[in-house]
């Protein structure tokens, strides 16, 4: 074969490969891109034998909540050490039911501070670990928190925060979301929400769960903690003339606001019933000049 011929059968090996890429990895999100490239460098570690410093941070995979081309924030959450140094743990948490799931206080404020700053925008996270203290102390929030069931330590790897309020909502999502509430959901759905305690629509402000445990059930898991309290925090359903409540709860819809971009998140909520109601263009900045949607989603009680 000439030298020609020897490039183009480079050339059509090389298109080849390309073609054999799985399509499961072609249209792969960034976190199992991110962790297959953990994979590799651990790889490439164990051929020389040594560390690769500047590779670090790809380990723990990136946010689906941070807006394309974002670089990756530090990693100050104190479970990733934990984990870097009891690979073990991880191993104990194959599903939802492996993890511990319970109620985040005020002690929780710095955790949950350091959890927000790796999963969200930096505009998003207001006044860090003072702010979550105020927000952990409401009486209208409800706040749990993912432990390892071997660590002593009790270091969050997933946290989940809803609102089951209107004066929480107003004071923690602020008055805009009140207003968008009103205007998309409890007025065209004739859902009452007049009074500020009313309980009839709860809001998810905040849910993550760490690089190193997702796709094992856990975002699903608190999102199920998080509607029970819910529908438990908003009280029994009035009764009807009957002397029969419609359903067993006074709850009448959960909602969230999120990023357009955040497709993981997206099928989360829609595995859980969760349905778009609204899409507000250019509301999220992105990388540079971008600007995102930002999408209302919303479950209905039955
Ligand atoms: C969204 C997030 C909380 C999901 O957490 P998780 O622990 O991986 O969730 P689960 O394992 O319970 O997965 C629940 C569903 O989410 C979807 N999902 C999760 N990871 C996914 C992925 N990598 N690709 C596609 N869908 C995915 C799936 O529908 C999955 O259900 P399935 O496993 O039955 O297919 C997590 O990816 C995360 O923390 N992201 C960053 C923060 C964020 O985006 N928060 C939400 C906005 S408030």
């Amino acid at each position: 074969m000439g030298r020609s011929g020897a490039l183009l059968a480079i050339l059509a090996l090389a298109a080849l490969a390309r073609c054999f890429v799985p399509a499961e990895m072609a249209r792969a999100p960034r976190d199992r891109v991110a962790r297959s490239a953990g994979g590799l460098i651990n790889k490439l570690r164990a051929k020389s034998g040594r560390a690769k410093p500047e590779l670090q941070q790809a380990e723990a995979a990136l946010s689906s909540a941070l807006p394309p081309g974002s670089t990756a924030p530090a990693l100050r959450a104190r479970c990733h050490e934990l984990l870097k140094s009891n690979p073990e743990m991880l191993k104990a948490v194959s599903s939802a039911s492996d993890f511990r799931i319970s109620v985040m206080t005020e002690e929780d404020a710095q955790d949950l501070a350091d959890l927000q700053e790796e999963w969200f925008p930096k505009e998003s996270c207001r006044g860090g670990a003072p702010w979550c203290k105020e927000l952990l102390a409401h009486e209208g929030v409800l706040a749990f928190k993912a432990t390892l069931p071997q660590d002593e330590t009790s270091a969050p790897v997933g946290a989940l925060v809803a609102l089951a309020s209107r004066a929480a909502i107003e004071e923690f999502g602020g008055e805009a979301t009140v207003d968008n509430l009103r205007k998309e959901l409890t007025i065209p759905k004739f859902i009452p929400w007049d009074s500020p305690d009313r309980r009839s629509l709860g809001y998810v402000l905040s849910l993550g769960s760490v690089g190193e445990v997702r796709r094992r059930g856990l975002g699903g898991a608190l999102l199920r903690r998080a509607l029970a309290e819910l529908k438990q925090s908003a009280g029994p359903a009035p009764l009807n003339l009957l002397g029969k409540g419609p359903k067993d709860t006074a709850l009448h819809v959960v909602a969230l606001h999120l990023a357009d971009y955040n497709r993981v998140a997206r099928a989360c909520y829609e595995g859980l019933g969760f349905e778009m109601i609204k899409e507000e263009p250019e509301s999220y900045a992105g990388v540079g000049r971008r600007t995102h949607s930002s999408l209302l989603y919303a479950l209905f009680i039955e």
